[in-house]
């Protein structure tokens, strides 16, 4: 270990559009909303991650909430640097830290992102004294953080439904041979859910509560084996303007979020029937892993499996699947250079 490394401190971050979550020393330490609630007037983050998020759709005229990534991507990349500075320097051994330490980073990535979008990632890393920046891909990440050994020359299907995007990928080998990444996520479901009560109940719905009904009895098909019980949601009414209650079944939800569902189904046909044929074959016989947030919808992993006739399997924390996957490259750089950009 040389002088320099003594002043470095390792992380690697999954900067998701619905979530941030880092890993400092093999654990995850951050693992917060990625969202920032600043003060109109002075421009001051007042704060970041779950409180930020506990203000959301509560706010008055001098605070605003803001989500610095959408799709994926980061959108606003000042209030993304400060809520990432932010979380890093609440992290207890940096913080204790006499003078800011460098930081090696490996940060992960859409598989659909432009080289200029790669380009402001790492600018971004290097503004937070990153003095050595690593990408990967999210598809990729999932993969190890699942646990799949990507390196051999075996086919394996990986889909990350996040909040912002769902990527489809096929990978071997260390590479990831084909892949989609389509705009149809966890923030989509959500906002079907909100329209779908707008339209049917005339009660116009916050998107923290619109989220809720989704966590509670979201489904992707009606065919479920383990039903949930109907749930009453409050709101305001768009006819009269006053506060009103309505009873919702999953039924309703799983007609709303169909047609987004029917998106993701399309995606990931076209990408198997872009799979080489000897990929194919190994992907027969393991089936298709899911990961991200969007993939604990009820139903999900049924009806995907039910299109594609082919065992599909949620990872065991698909929340965290991303991190891990990219904490494990982090570990072993030597190992994993060929999937990491520098
Ligand atoms: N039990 C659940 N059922 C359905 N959706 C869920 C559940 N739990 C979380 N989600 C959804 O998962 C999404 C967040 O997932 P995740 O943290 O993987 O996304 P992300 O990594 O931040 O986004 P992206 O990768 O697209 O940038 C949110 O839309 C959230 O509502
Ligand atoms: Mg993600």
């Amino acid at each position: 270990m040389g002088f320099f490394d003594f002043m470095t401190e390792d992380i690697a971050i999954d900067l998701g559009t619905a979530n941030t979550l880092i890993i400092h020393n093999g654990k995850v330490i951050v693992d917060a909303p990625s969202i920032v609630a600043q003060d109109r007037t002075s421009g001051k983050i007042i704060a970041t991650g779950m409180k930020a998020s506990m203000m959301q759709g509560k706010t008055h005229e001098n605070i605003k909430t803001i989500r610095p990534l959408k799709d994926g991507v980061i959108a606003d990349f000042e209030a993304s640097e400060k809520m990432i500075t932010e979380f890093i320097n609440h992290i207890p051994t940096i913080k204790k830290k006499l003078f800011k330490p460098a930081l090696r980073m490996v940060i992960c990535i859409p598989s659909g992102i432009t080289e200029v979008e790669k380009k402001a990632v790492t600018n971004s890393a290097e503004h937070m004294n990153a003095k050595e920046v690593y990408l990967i891909h999210e598809p990729m990440a999932a993969a190890i953080g699942i646990g799949i050994d990507i390196m051999q020359p075996k086919g394996n299907m990986i889909i990350d439904i996040g909040g912002g995007t769902t990527e489809i990928a096929v990978i071997a080998l260390g590479g990831i041979v084909c892949d989609k990444s389509i705009k149809v996520a966890g923030d989509v479901f959500t906002n079907d859910i909100s329209y779908y009560m707008r339209t049917q109940h005339n009660l116009y719905v916050g998107e923290r509560t619109a989220e809720k009904i989704k966590l509670q009895i979201g489904a992707a098909t009606e065919d479920l084996e383990s039903i949930p019980d109907d749930i009453l949601v409050q709101g305001r009414d768009l006819l009269s303007g006053k506060p009103k209650q309505v009873q919702v079944s999953y039924r309703e939800i799983a007609k709303a979020l169909d047609k987004s569902i029917l998106r993701i189904e399309d995606a990931v046909m076209e990408t198997l029937s872009q799979t080489p044929p000897e990929l194919a074959a190994d992907i027969y016989n393991t089936g298709i892993y899911l990961a991200g947030g969007g993939s604990m919808l009820r139903g999900l992993d049924k009806r995907l499996s039910r299109k594609t006739d082919l065992p599909v399997y949620v990872a065991e924390d698909p929340l965290r699947a991303v991190v891990r996957g990219t904490g494990v490259a982090l570990k072993d750089l030597e190992k994993y250079k060929n999937v990491l950009m520098k």
